[in-house]
C-alpha cells in the first residue's frame, strides 16, 4: 500500500481511498493491470468496459470465425468478467476496481449487468447522462459514480436519483478543454466554456447540495482533465475537490496494459500534435494527430460530402454505438469505424490507429514509469530515479 501523504482519503460508499483515481481508458487502454495494481496501491483503479475481447487471444480467435454479433459481444462480456477477476486478484483485496461504462455504448446494459454480477466495486458512467443507472443496478451494493461536465448536468441527475431514494456515490466533473477521449461537450468551440471551470461548479454545487439537504460528504467531487502535477493536485484539493481523476498519465505506465508504441505515441507528443475533432459519436474528442487521424481531417468535408448522409453496415458486426455517424448516415458526426481504430491503437499500430490523449504535458515528461512512482509524484511531489523497466502488453 502507498506510504503517507499529507491529503484527506476519498470516501466512496464508507471505503477510504488515496485521493487520485485512475479514468477508465478504452479500447483496452485500462483493463486489469492498470486497474489492479492502481487499486493495490490504495486507490480507485477502473477498466473501460468497451471491446475487451481484444487482450483475450481465444475470444479474439472466435470472432475472426463468426463475426456475428451475438459472438463478438458474448465476446466483450466473458472478457470484461474475465479482467474484473483479474484485477480484483491483483489488488489483493486493496483500493476499489471500478468499471467504465459509456452510456452511449448499445451493451451499456449488459455491461453494467456483468459488473454487478462479476463483483466489480463501481460503475464509472459517463458519454451520455446517466439517468437510469439506478434502476440498472438496484438491489446491488455497488458504489455509482457518474461522470458530468458541468453544475447543471450534476443537479439534474441529483434531483432525479434523489426521486429514484438514491445518491451517487461520487461525481467525476470531467473539464473538456484539458482531458483526453470524448469531451462532454456538444461544439467543439464551447469547450472553453467559464461553466466547465471547477471552482465555478464547486461554487454553484455548493446551492444545489444545500437544497437537497446534502454534503460533499454524501456524494464526494471528483475532477478530472489535465491533471498532471502534484501542484495541480494540492491546487484542486485545497480548492474543493474530494479527490482528482487522472487518464492519460496512468495510459503511459508500465502496468498500463497498451502496446507501448500506444505509449510512445502518447508521451512523445508535442502540443501542437494534439487536436479535437468530431467523433462518430457525434461528441467531440481529443487525440494525437498520428498518421491516420491527420488523413481523415484532411479529407473529412470530402468524406462527409461524399457518404455523411449514406447508411452503411457497420464493419465490424458489433454495432457497438447506440448511434454513430458511419452506420447511421448522421453527416454532422463523424465517418469512420471508430472500434476500428482504436483497437489498432491498443495493439500499436501507429500508421492505422487512433490515439485518444488529454491535452496537457505529462508528469514525468515522455518517460514511462510505474503505477507507484506516478502516484508517489502527484501526492507527495517526490520522484525517485526509476528502478524498473516491465514489459506492460501481452495478448493473453
Ligand atoms: C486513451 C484514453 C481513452 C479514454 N477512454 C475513456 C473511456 O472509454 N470512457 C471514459 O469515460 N473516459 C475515457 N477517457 C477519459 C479518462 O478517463 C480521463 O477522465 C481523462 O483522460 C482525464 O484527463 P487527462 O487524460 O488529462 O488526465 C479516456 C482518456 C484517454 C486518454
Amino acid at each position: 500500500m502507498f506510504p503517507t501523504h499529507s491529503f484527506s482519503p476519498l470516501v466512496i460508499r464508507g471505503r477510504q481511498l488515496l485521493p487520485v483515481v485512475q479514468g477508465g481508458m478504452g479500447v483496452g487502454i485500462s483493463a486489469h493491470r492498470l486497474a489492479g495494481s492502481v487499486a493495490r496501491e490504495g486507490a480507485l483503479g477502473t477498466i473501460a468496459s468497451i471491446d475487451l475481447r481484444h487482450h483475450h487471444a481465444d475470444l479474439a480467435d472466435e470472432c475472426r470465425e463468426d463475426h456475428s454479433h451475438e459472438t463478438l459481444a458474448r465476446a466483450n462480456l466473458i472478457a470484461l468478467g474475465r479482467e474484473i477477476a483479474a484485477a480484483r486478484q491483483l489488488a489483493g483485496g486493496n483500493g476499489m476496481i471500478a468499471v467504465n461504462v459509456m452510456k452511449a455504448v448499445s451493451a451499456h446494459a449488459d455491461y453494467v449487468r456483468t459488473a454487478c454480477e462479476e463483483g466489480a466495486d463501481a460503475i464509472v458512467m459517463g458519454a451520455g447522462l446517466p439517468l437510469d443507472l439506478p434502476d440498472m443496478t438496484a438491489g446491488v451494493d455497488i458504489a455509482l459514480v457518474p461522470i458530468l461536465s458541468d453544475a447543471r448536468g450534476v443537479a439534474l441527475v441529483l434531483k432525479k436519483w434523489a426521486k429514484k431514494g438514491r445518491l451517487p456515490d461520487a461525481i467525476v466533473l470531467e473539464h473538456p478543454a484539458h482531458a483526453g477521449g470524448h469531451l462532454g461537450v456538444t461544439d467543439i468551440a464551447d469547450m472553453d466554456n467559464e461553466r466547465f471551470a471547477f471552482d465555478r461548479i464547486f461554487a454553484d454545487l455548493d446551492e444545489v447540495y444545500a437544497s437537497l439537504g446534502i454534503t460533499r460528504r454524501d456524494v464526494p467531487l471528483i475532477v478530472a482533465g489535465g491533471i498532471n502535477s502534484h501542484e495541480a493536485v494540492r491546487k484542486w484539493l485545497e480548492a474543493g475537490a474530494n479527490g482528482v481523476q487522472v487518464g492519460t498519465p496512468f495510459a503511459v505506465t508500465e502496468e498500463g496494459d497498451a502496446h507501448p508504441n500506444f505509449k510512445r505515441v502518447l508521451a512523445d507528443a508535442t502540443p501542437e500534435d494534439i487536436v479535437e475533432f468530431v467523433s462518430v459519436t457525434g461528441l467531440p474528442a481529443r487525440a494525437v494527430k498520428t498518421p491516420w487521424l491527420d488523413r481523415y481531417l484532411r479529407n473529412e468535408s470530402r468524406i462527409r460530402a461524399k457518404i455523411g448522409s449514406i447508411k452503411l453496415a457497420c464493419p465490424t458486426g458489433l454495432d457497438c454505438l447506440s448511434m454513430c455517424g458511419l452506420r447511421d448516415g448522421i453527416e454532422k458526426f463523424g465517418h469512420f469505424c471508430i472500434d476500428t481504430r482504436l483497437a489498432a491503437a491498443l495493439r500499436g499500430d501507429v500508421s492505422n490507429g487512433l490515439f485518444f490523449r488529454g491535452r496537457e504535458s505529462l508528469p514525468f515528461g515522455n518517460a514511462i514509469r510505474s503505477v507507484r512512482d506516478l502516484l508517489e509524484l502527484l501526492l507527495t511531489g517526490v520522484s525517485r530515479p526509476a528502478v524498473a523497466k516491465r514489459a506492460a502488453f501481452a495478448l493473453r
